[in-house]
């Protein structure tokens, strides 16, 4: 057991995922579901509610993306830059990463794709790497926004980085100001949640990541929800597409 670890883990944390374990046990529905939709959608929101009910891993791209950005390498510092424009790291190098973390025990029992795909190539490659494992995509949910809505909402957002959970200072505050419910530490703004940025984020998702909603349409896979409602009605909806068949 690695101990050093662990001792950065706060109790609280620690024990809610002992809790989320022992839980999800019962509900390991062993299915891949690729979560899509614009930047703001509510994609790490639902992913971590997601996380806490059913026994899969997620796999969140930004999140580990910016986690190699802190450890400040090398690799990190070329990241930083790409990602504060709001532009695409390279299909490559996103693919590979994605295909080390499938690999990981924590995914056997299924995943919650947050963030990628994000291309058409970057879904083949996805396709073509599970097929290895005779698995598939069972479902991608797209949470359907529109720009304003969007626009507001990363404005206000602030994000716990170690955990990657979100909350909104309006729609979605915590309980005390600037700090996390569960491990009580800070609360930061990403970089990229500036107002030119957010407007590219926005084109890059429009004409590269929005083919991608007809790729799984044609695959018989897309499931639809309205992500403009509050949090509970979006996140009722997901419950009960996660549990079909
Ligand atoms: P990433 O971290 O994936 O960012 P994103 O797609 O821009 O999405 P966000 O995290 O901004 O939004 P979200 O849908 O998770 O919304 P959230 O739940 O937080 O990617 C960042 C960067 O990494 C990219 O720009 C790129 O450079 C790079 N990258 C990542 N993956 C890549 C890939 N595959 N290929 C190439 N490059 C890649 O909610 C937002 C706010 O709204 C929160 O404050 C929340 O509390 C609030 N909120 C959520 N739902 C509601 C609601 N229903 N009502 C009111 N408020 C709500
Ligand atoms: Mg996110």
């Amino acid at each position: 057991m690695d101990t050093q670890a662990y001792s950065k883990i706060s109790n609280a944390a620690l024990i809610q995922e002992l809790y989320r374990r022992y839980r999800c046990q019962e509900e390991a529905l062993r299915k891949r579901i690729v979560l899509l939709g614009m930047p703001g959608a509510g994609k790490g929101t639902h992913s971590a509610k997601m996380l806490a009910r059913f026994c899969m891993c997620h796999l969140s791209t930004g999140d580990l993306l910016r986690e190699e950005v802190r450890s400040g390498s090398e690799f990190g510092k070329k990241l930083k830059g790409i990602m504060e424009r709001g532009e695409l790291i390279e299909d490559e190098v996103m693919c590979n990463l994605i295909k080390q973390q499938l690999a990981k025990p924590a995914c056997a029992n299924g995943a919650i794709l947050d963030g990628f795909p994000r291309t058409i190539p970057q879904a083949e490659k996805l396709d073509q790497i599970l097929k290895q494992s005779g698995q598939s995509i069972d479902q991608a949910i797209f949470m359907n926004v529109r720009e304003q809505v969007v626009v507001d909402r990363l404005g206000g957002r602030w994000t716990h980085l170690n955990s990657g959970r979100t909350y909104h200072y309006k729609f979605n505050p915590p309980k005390v100001h600037g700090v996390d419910d569960i491990t009580g530490e800070p609360l930061v703004q990403r970089e990229d949640d500036k107002e030119a940025t957010i407007r590219n984020r926005l084109n890059v998702y429009q004409n590269k990541t929005s083919p991608i909603i007809d790729y799984y349409r044609k695959k018989g896979i897309l499931f639809e929800v309205n992500a403009e409602r509050p949090v509970n009605d979006i996140w009722k909806d997901i419950k009960t597409i996660v549990k079909t068949k």
